[in-house]
């Protein structure tokens, strides 16, 4: 069915109904309904029908063969994994911007006003880590682009710090990538950074440097700084690694590196933590950032904004200049962004959601947000460090906590692996509650450097209670014992 003045009634009727589907799925209790095994694989991998199904047809199909498998990220017992999605404004700007069928690509003839509020979120998102504000006459002053993702993000951030390192790289290529290095702090980083700098034609060559409670060892960058002086296209830090979400000591890694060399490229990870720009209490844990020259964002982390938005800030926005597409496709007109979104042509209207949630909390409103889902990991953590069954693995730095269930007593690594992996399994196959998990190195808990795999929780959703809380840690008890007795 085409939408059209005589269809009107019909496709109301129509997205009425979706859209109290995606309502109800959201409140709905459980994570997870039922859980898809590689069986089911036949149910969804149908061949296309000859005739085409009515959209009632269609609905029934998706509710009964679809719906029940999807994860619900918006139930309060969702706890593990950034985020909710859950403010109504992104979600009515998220419908919006597939009805008005936006191309950022270009201004003049497919995105008139969606450029200028794409603008607009850049610069809320350049104030909120410090960055200052441009007033753009045109794209090359604007600082930022919207991307699909953390990972385009830090791409194109590696991407610039490599025309930094060796202008001209874009038209002639890299011919030697040993000299284009990337500092990363060893076993916490996210694999983005390495992806790109192999996407980009720079090879595997990362510097992996010791750490220290999830944050860069200073003596070891130094040593490693000079060790490849001149080598060193970039240095990585994250504000909010994404395991523990420590946010490293931005200050003192950006001074440092500017001490002993300063054309190396300074790029912040901060796709969780840019949001502590917002809040006028934690603001502090970010400071020096607004030193580094570009800084990947995710608003689809953690400012309650449906998949996907993330946005690349850049300190000098003249420096997109250095990694521009020419073509006669892309209007060379004043904004139109296309011209400096590599990787990416058409390009939906993913700021509009972000535009809807911010103007809808205002400035006031994200700091209680911020500010309050530090609080509740914060809470959480003391709990959980009150209670002689778990060990806490780090501080919270923004909103989440990494903790093993111990039962109270001295287990080996392999045992505390064991159970806790064990926890996380019947979690997912039972789908009533979802903590995270992932593999990092033990900071000294159990034996320093070993491979341990933490359950971890993220204050992503603010309908998740303090019963629910302590709902969570009774069931991991529960799990805990029961698998102790195996
Ligand atoms: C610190 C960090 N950087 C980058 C990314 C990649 O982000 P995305 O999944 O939005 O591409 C993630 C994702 O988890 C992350 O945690």
């Amino acid at each position: 069915m085409i939408l059209n003045s005589d269809t009107k009634k019909l496709v109301e009727g129509f997205l009425n109904e979706v859209v109290s589907i995606g309502i109800n799925f959201k409140l709905q209790e459980n994570v997870n309904k039922a859980r898809v095994s590689s069986t089911d694989i036949g149910k969804i991998v149908t061949d296309l029908p000859t005739n085409g199904m009515s959209l009632i047809e269609i609905l029934d199909e998706f509710k009964e063969h679809i719906l029940p498998y999807c994860t619900n990220f918006s139930s309060a017992h969702f706890m593990g994994f950034p985020d909710s999605g859950n403010s109504a404004a992104a979600l009515g700007g998220a419908v919006l911007s597939d009805f008005l069928q936006q191309n950022l690509i270009n201004q003049s003839f497919c995105a008139p006003s969606a450029t200028f509020v794409e603008i607009a979120v850049l610069q809320w998102l350049r104030e909120a880590v410090g960055y200052k504000r441009t007033y753009p006459k045109d794209i090359w002053g604007v600082g930022g682009i919207i991307t699909p993702g953390g990972t385009v993000s830090n791409a194109v951030g590696m991407m610039l710090a490599r025309e930094n390192k060796q202008a001209g790289t874009l038209e002639n290529g890299v011919s030697s990538p040993s000299s284009f290095k990337v500092v990363v702090p060893k076993g916490i980083g996210h694999y983005s950074v390495k992806s790109a700098q192999m996407w980009i034609g720079c090879g595997h060559n990362l510097i992996e440097v010791e750490t220290d409670n999830f944050r860069y060892d200073l003596d070891d960058l130094e040593c490693k700084l000079k060790e490849n002086k001149g080598e060193i296209m970039a240095v990585v830090a994250y504000a909010g690694d994404s395991r523990t979400m420590t946010v490293d000591n931005l200050d003192k890694v950006a001074d440092l590196v500017h001490i002993i060399d300063s054309n190396i490229w300074l790029h912040a990870d901060a796709c969780h933590g840019f949001s502590l720009g917002f809040s006028s209490e934690l603001r502090h844990k970010i400071k020096g950032i607004e030193k580094f020259d570009s800084i990947s964002t995710d608003p689809h982390k953690v400012m309650m904004t449906p998949y996907t938005i993330s946005a690349l800030l850049v300190k000098d926005p003249e420096n997109l200049k250095k990694i521009t597409s020419l073509s006669d496709l892309i209007m060379q007109e004043e904004y139109a962004f296309g011209q400096i979104t590599p990787f990416l042509g058409s390009k939906s209207w993913m700021s509009l959601k972000l535009w809807f949630m911010m103007k809808n909390f205002g400035k006031n409103g994200l700091d209680e947000l911020i500010t309050k889902r530090h609080y509740f990991a914060v809470e959480l953590s003391s709990i959980l460090k009150s209670n002689k069954n778990f060990m806490v693995l780090n501080d919270v730095e923004i909103n989440s906590v990494a903790f093993f269930f111990t039962a109270g007593r001295k287990h080996s690594v392999a045992e505390i692996n064991r159970i806790n992996r064990g926890i996380h399994q019947r979690m997912l196959e039972e789908g009533k509650c979802h903590l995270h998990q992932f593999s990092i190195p033990d900071r000294g808990i159990f034996k320093k450097g070993e491979i341990v795999y933490p359950l971890r929780f993220m204050s992503g959703n603010p309908n998740t209670s303090k019963k629910d809380l302590h709902d969570m840690i009774e069931y991991v008890q529960t799990l805990g014992n029961e698998l102790l007795l195996k």
